[in-house]
C-alpha cells in the first residue's frame, strides 16, 4: 500500500531513508536527488509545482536530512544503489529522474548502470568530470578543516561560493534555509560524502550510450559546476538539450525557480511514460 505526503520513512539497505511521495499514483514518476550537503526540501518549489500531474518523489541520501548515516564509507555507487533499493521497495519500475550537482551524480551513474529503469532524465548544475587533481587536494583539506573548525564554518565558507552575487540581497530567506540544511549535516557525514567526492569515477565517456531524453539545466552564474561542463555533456549526449537559467549559482532551482519550473515542465510534458 502507497504512503503518500512527507517525511515518510522506509527501511533500505538496512538504513532508514526520508522521503516525500506527493501527487497522483497513476501519474508519471519523478525522483528528485538533491546536491551536497543539503536534503530534500530544496526542492520543495519543484514538487509544488510538479505534484497536480505527476508523482513526485524526493528522498534524503544517505547521511543526509532525516535519513540515517549507516556504517559503510560512501560512494556514488552506494548512492545509486539506495536509489534503485527505494524505487523497488516503493514498486517504481520506472521513474524520470532529476539531479543537482551530487544528485547529478548519483543520476548519471544510475542511468548508467541502470539504463531500463528511467524514462528520461534532467542533470541541472552538474558535470560528467571527475575531480581534478587540484580539487581532489581541496577536498582532502575541507576534510581537514570541517575536523578542526566545526560544520558552522563550514557552511559559511560554502554558502559563500553556492549563490550569484544578486541572490545574497534577493534571495536571503533561502540563503538562511540552505545554511540550515548545511548545518544539520553532521561532520562524519560532510567527510565521508567528500571522500565518495574524491574517489568519483568520470562519467562522460558513458554519455554516448544514454539513449533517453535529457534535459541540462545550469545557472548562468554557476562557479561550481559552470556553463562549460554542462556544454560538454549537451555534445555528448545525443537526446539532449540546454538551459542556462538566469539570475542563478549554482543551487539554479532554488534562485529562480520560476524559470527552472518552467524549462522542467515543458521538458517532462514531452516524455512518453512507460508507467
Ligand atoms: C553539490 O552541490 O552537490 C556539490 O557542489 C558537489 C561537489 O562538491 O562536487
Amino acid at each position: 500500500m502507497r504512503k503518500s505526503g512527507s517525511n515518510i520513512k522506509v527501511v533500505i539497505n538496512d538504513l532508514s531513508v526520508s522521503y516525500n511521495d506527493e501527487g497522483n499514483a497513476g501519474d508519471p514518476v519523478i525522483i528528485f536527488i538533491h546536491g551536497f550537503p543539503f536534503n530534500k526540501s530544496m526542492w520543495n518549489k519543484q514538487e509544488e509545482a510538479l505534484k497536480e500531474n505527476y508523482r513526485v518523489i524526493a528522498y534524503d541520501v544517505r547521511g543526509h536530512g532525516n535519513s540515517d548515516t549507516g556504517t559503510e564509507d560512501f560512494s556514488i555507487d552506494l548512492f545509486a544503489a539506495d536509489l534503485l533499493c527505494l524505487m523497488d521497495k516503493l514498486k517504481i519500475d520506472k521513474a524520470m529522474l532529476c539531479g543537482l550537482s551530487m544528485g547529478g551524480y548519483i543520476a548519471l551513474n544510475a542511468v548508467e548502470n541502470y539504463p531500463d529503469r528511467f524514462d528520461a532524465l534532467i542533470l541541472s548544475d552538474t558535470t560528467c568530470l571527475a575531480d581534478t587533481p587540484e580539487v581532489k587536494e581541496k577536498r582532502l583539506k575541507t576534510i581537514e578543516s570541517i575536523r578542526k573548525d566545526g560544520v558552522e564554518k563550514f557552511a559559511d565558507e560554502s554558502i559563500k561560493n553556492l549563490f550569484a552575487p544578486g541572490s545574497f540581497s534577493a534571495k536571503e530567506k533561502e540563503i538562511a534555509a540552505v545554511r540550515e540544511m548545511i548545518v544539520h549535516t553532521t561532520e562524519e557525514s560532510l567527510c565521508k560524502t567528500l571522500r565518495a567526492f574524491y574517489e568519483r569515477k568520470e562519467t562522460c565517456s558513458k554519455l554516448s550510450d544514454i539513449y533517453v531524453p535529457v534535459l541540462i539545466m545550469v545557472g548562468e552564474e554557476d562557479t561550481i559546476a559552470p556553463l562549460a561542463a554542462a556544454q560538454l555533456m549537451n555534445e555528448k549526449i545525443k537526446e539532449s538539450s540546454l538551459s542556462v537559467i538566469e539570475h542563478a549559482g549554482h543551487l539554479s532551482n532554488i534562485e529562480n525557480p520560476s524559470k527552472f519550473n518552467n524549462q522542467l515542465e515543458e521538458f517532462v510534458s514531452t516524455i512518453y511514460y512507460y508507467g
